[in-house]
């Protein structure tokens, strides 16, 4: 059975809703879907499933979450993420996305299999970002085909 992990940070609430969305667009594909906070996840979280969502917003300036979502990722650094089809998605403010495409670039360099550029909607995800959350856990669980 094939099974996805969403697994994020969110401090107000914005990005776990984008997280939410993820999942169940992945769930209507009839795949197996676990959504967790990073305090929650482990490292097997990500490399014993099929496919994995990361969610962050922006924070400090311009970089993931310090304490849990930083840490995390750098956690993941020299593990082999190639053949795992991943997502990155995230809520910011004043910004421009930098976090994100940093975040992208970084994963990228690791040789990890994005599926989609990174998700990123200001502030709380209104309905459209809700439907391209959905769209990308779709896409996502096909991506383990
Ligand atoms: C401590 C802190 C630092 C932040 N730094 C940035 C930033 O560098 N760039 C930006 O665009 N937004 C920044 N934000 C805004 C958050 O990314 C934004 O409020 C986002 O919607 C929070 O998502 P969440 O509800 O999932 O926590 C910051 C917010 C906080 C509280």
């Amino acid at each position: 059975m094939k099974k996805i992990t969403v697994i994020y940070w969110s401090g107000t609430g914005n990005t776990q809703k984008m997280a939410d969305a993820v999942a169940q667009g992945v769930a209507e594909t009839g795949v197996d879907v676990k959504v967790l906070p990073v305090d929650k996840a482990s490292k097997d979280d990500v490399l014993n499933a099929d496919a994995v969502a990361f969610g962050c917003p922006a924070m400090g300036d311009e970089v993931l979450e310090e304490t849990e979502m930083e840490p995390f990722i750098k956690a993941l650094e020299g593990e082999d993420l190639s053949t795992i089809p991943l997502v990155l998605f995230g809520s910011y403010d004043w910004g421009d996305g930098q976090w994100m495409r940093e975040w992208v670039a970084r994963m990228n360099a690791q040789g990890a299999k994005l599926v989609e550029e990174g998700l990123i909607t200001q502030n709380t995800p209104d309905k459209s970002i809700l439907v391209k959350c959905r769209e990308i856990g779709v896409k996502l669980a096909s991506a383990t085909v």
